[in-house]
């Protein structure tokens, strides 16, 4: 396995650490400067408490949602005018879903990060046709973790998220109070979705991605929190905790706080670590989950600020990089004020959290290599189509011919009607991915499964992204341990695939069973 010599991401990111000084705003659309929307309250989504007795009711739909202080624009949302609600679950419970597709076109709907077996994990062959409905059945069992749901139809992701269709799974079992972790939903546990967006000349969404949009995954200028523009948060004055999810379609937050104050990661994709892990800065990539504890205790306004993506940035063509990108300056998500008069619950930070074995490496079965192929239908699409804006890659095109399949695993772009890799249920493997080519980070994920990271770039894995995951941010290699404990037919396989849509859409993806 050869690594690459260019700079790795953590020489990149040695290289801007200083660059951090003073929080310099992002550029905002007029629209949105008219009024300061720094003064609009963070939307708490609807709490769903599922329940074996009642289905769960998901309404897919296309509609109107206010971003900012501006118009409302066309958005698409589930059960709501942006985003969908947070639906709660509780381990040991079998949830009736009712997924209701009022768009025009086909979808599914995939619970990413739920431990399910294939036939209701809403993969791209769960198709629920235009008008049609989808009633899963949803066996909860897996451990206290923050999971997510979004459409996944083949080649049409990337714009069916990117418009809006995207909502949180909280698994819950009962124990967190026991824990001295921070539990009362929109209080002080707060789902946090973090997007970035293109607004257009009157506030519209904008989607129109271009090859350098596909090649990079594309990426707004103005950030989004729970579909709001730089919201601010109301929190009381002490431990908080933020259920971060990163529902953007290829950008990764290099989260901090405008104080530099530290903050502490309490659970990864999968679920709870072992003890708080304290950080001063969290990448957070496309697809992943972080539950971290903030403390608001000395009553002070902060900022959650994010550092540009290091993962697009040194080492690419540089005219490829955008340039904002290489400007180095701290962008606002959102400002959370605490208040004095709102009783903390949680004042201390728990100890302990849960038990987490070390990874069992002997129980491997197999051993896989994936490298992946950023640029594999680059050659006969030659420069000139490389510089025309848009015209290929609009998001109405049809991806089934698979011409545009211009990106690939082990040197093929995904295919329906092809199964990659077959595992046995109920054993693990060790998957060796690399990231091949371009020197740019990709975000795997495997569905249906968790896995442990045993490796990256030859070191180990920092403490926080020690325990159980399902999204592994790739930038030169990457060993995981994955447990295959849920069945896949081959006529109804699993995806493992790149979490920064375009290059799920393009072929970035492949499918494996588990028989
Ligand atoms: Cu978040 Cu294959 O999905
Ligand atoms: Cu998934
Ligand atoms: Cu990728």
């Amino acid at each position: 396995m050869s690594i690459k010599t260019s700079l790795t991401r953590r020489q990149a990111l040695m290289l801007s650490g200083s660059a951090v000084a003073g929080l310099v705003a992002a550029p905002l659309p007029r629209w949105a400067q008219a009024a300061p929307s720094a003064g609009l309250a963070l939307p708490i989504p609807q709490l769903i408490e599922a329940r074996s007795s009642e289905p769960v009711v998901l309404t897919l739909q296309k509609t109107q949602h206010r971003f900012g202080s501006g118009p409302a624009v066309a958005s698409w949302g589930i059960s709501a005018s942006y985003l969908g609600p947070v639906v709660r679950v509780r381990n040991g419970d079998t949830i009736p879903f009712r997924v209701e597709n009022r768009l025009d076109e086909e979808t599914t709907l995939h619970w990413h990060g739920m431990l399910v077996p294939s036939h209701v994990d809403g993969g791209p062959h769960n198709t629920i046709k235009a008008g049609a409905v989808w009633s899963p059945e949803i066996t909860i069992k897996q451990p206290a973790s923050t999971n997510w749901f979004h459409p996944h139809p083949h080649g049409r992701t990337a714009p069916q998220v990117y418009s809006g269709l995207a909502g949180m799974m909280i698994v819950s079992d009962g124990a967190d109070r026991d824990r001295g972790l921070p539990a009362t939903y929109g209080v002080d546990d707060l789902p946090i979705v973090l997007q970035d967006k293109r607004f257009g000349r009157s506030g519209e969404v904008v989607y129109q991605p271009d090859m350098m949009d596909i090649m990079h995954g594309f990426q707004g200028d103005t950030l989004v929190v729970n579909g709001v523009i730089g919201p601010t948060a109301g929190v009381p004055a002490g431990i908080v905790r933020l259920r971060l999810l990163n529902a953007a379609n290829a950008r990764a937050f290099d989260l901090r706080f405008s104080d530099r104050r530290p903050f502490f990661v309490v659970a990864g994709d999968g679920g709870l670590l072992p003890e708080p892990v304290e950080v001063r800065r969290l990448v957070i990539a496309p697809a992943e989950r972080y539950e971290v504890l903030v403390d608001f205790g000395d009553g002070r306004s902060v900022d959650l600020v994010t550092a540009p993506d290091a993962g697009h940035g040194p080492g690419m063509m540089p005219m490829m990089v955008p340039r904002r990108r290489l400007a180095g300056s701290l962008e606002l998500l959102m400002r959370f004020r605490p208040d004095t008069a709102l009783k903390a619950a949680i004042t201390r930070l728990p100890k302990q959290l849960a038990a987490l074995a070390e990874p069992d490496v002997k129980s491997a079965v197999a051993w896989r290599t994936f490298e992946l192929n950023p640029m594999m239908g680059m050659g006969m699409m030659g420069m000139g189509t490389m510089s025309a804006p848009g015209r290929l890659a609009s998001a109405d095109h049809d991806h089934g011919d698979g011409h545009l399949q211009m990106m690939g695993i082990n040197g093929r772009a995904f295919a329906m009607d092809r199964i990659d890799v077959t595992a046995k249920l109920g054993t693990a493997e060790i998957w060796e991915i690399s990231a091949g080519g371009m020197p740019m980070a990709h975000p795997i994920h495997v569905h249906g499964a968790s896995f442990r990271i045993l490796s990256k770039n030859g070191g180990k894995p920092a403490a926080h992204e020690a325990g159980w995951k399902d999204v592994v941010l790739l930038d030169e290699h990457a060993e995981v341990l994955v447990r295959f404990d849920n069945p896949a037919p081959p006529k109804m396989p699993f995806m493992y695939h790149c979490h920064i849509l375009e290059h799920e859409d393009h072929g970035m993806m492949g499918q494996f069973a588990v028989v």
